[in-house]
């Protein structure tokens, strides 16, 4: 029997990196995996490389409308969510004075707003003893340059996710984040910089990880995976790192 069996899992960009490494770990553990996207090539694709129970849906995490019809498909087919993972979420790195009104709300409305209005259509709907899972980062520790606006969204989802630990307690709903490290997905392709200084940031970021590594899209799919299970049936409000070290050092 699976960990996860019967539970219903929606998952945020779940055709890329964490969330999709997630997606198959989840349906491989006896969920009904729902990933959402705003590819749709990009989501069949994912779809067809998950073994088990999977769909998927058509919508920007930074449309609160798309949001809202993606929990309502997601009802209608399964009833009631058990797990929500809020991963989707974009990182370009700039430095403050290259920062624009466009660049600060692209990543407000992709890593809170978004997300915030999709948590507000889904608890209704959330089972007794369900969770939420918020994918936050240990930018929001730390003060890494050129992060600031990204820096600034994760610790609000960590902050939401604080709040609704103590909010949704009547309804026994957990409510926890997961905050990667350097991890090695396609995430790094689209911050906005070129293969060498990726490379380059890269090489730094290792260097300074205890563990002397990036981590994996798979290790963070199975501390996701323990978070939603019932062997953390104790663990709420918190946010756990999983990046070797760094944040502590
Ligand atoms: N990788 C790291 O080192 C690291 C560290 C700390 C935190 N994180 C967080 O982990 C989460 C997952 O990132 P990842 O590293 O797995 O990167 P990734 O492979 O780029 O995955 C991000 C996913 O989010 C989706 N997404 C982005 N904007 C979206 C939007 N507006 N609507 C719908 N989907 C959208 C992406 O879709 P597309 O494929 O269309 O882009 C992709 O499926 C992010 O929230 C990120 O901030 C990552």
């Amino acid at each position: 029997m699976g960990k996860l069996e019967n539970k219903v899992a929606l998952i945020t960009g779940g055709n890329s990196g964490i969330g999709l490494a997630t997606a198959k770990l989840f349906a491989q553990e006896g969920a009904k995996v729902v990933i959402t996207g705003r590819r749709r090539e990009a989501l069949e694709q994912a779809a067809n490389a998950i073994s088990g129970e999977v769909t998927y849906i058509l919508a920007d995490a930074a449309n609160i409308e798309e949001g809202k019809l993606a929990i309502q498909k997601t009802v209608e087919t399964y009833g009631n969510i058990d797990i929500l993972f809020l991963n989707a979420g974009i990182a370009p790195f700039l430095p403050i004075l290259d920062i624009t009104e466009e660049h600060f709300d692209d990543l407000f409305d992709t890593n809170v707003k978004g997300p915030f209005f999709t948590i507000k259509e889904a608890v209704p709907y959330i089972n007794e003893g369900g969770v939420i899972i918020g994918n936050t980062s240990i930018v929001g520790q730390k003060g890494f340059p050129g992060t600031s606006v990204y820096s600034a969204t994760k610790a609000a989802l960590r902050s939401l996710s604080r709040v609704l630990a103590n909010e949704l307690k009547e309804k026994k709903i957990r409510s926890v984040s997961v905050a990667p490290g350097p991890i090695d997905t396609p995430l790094y392709g689209k911050i906005g910089l070129s293969e060498d200084e990726v490379q380059q940031m890269g090489a730094g970021f290792a260097q300074q990880v205890p563990l002397g590594r990036f981590g994996s899209s798979e290790e963070l799919a199975k501390t996701v995976l323990f978070l939603a299970s019932n062997e953390a049936s104790f663990i709420n409000g918190v946010e756990l790192e999983v990046d070797g070290g760094l944040s502590q050092v």
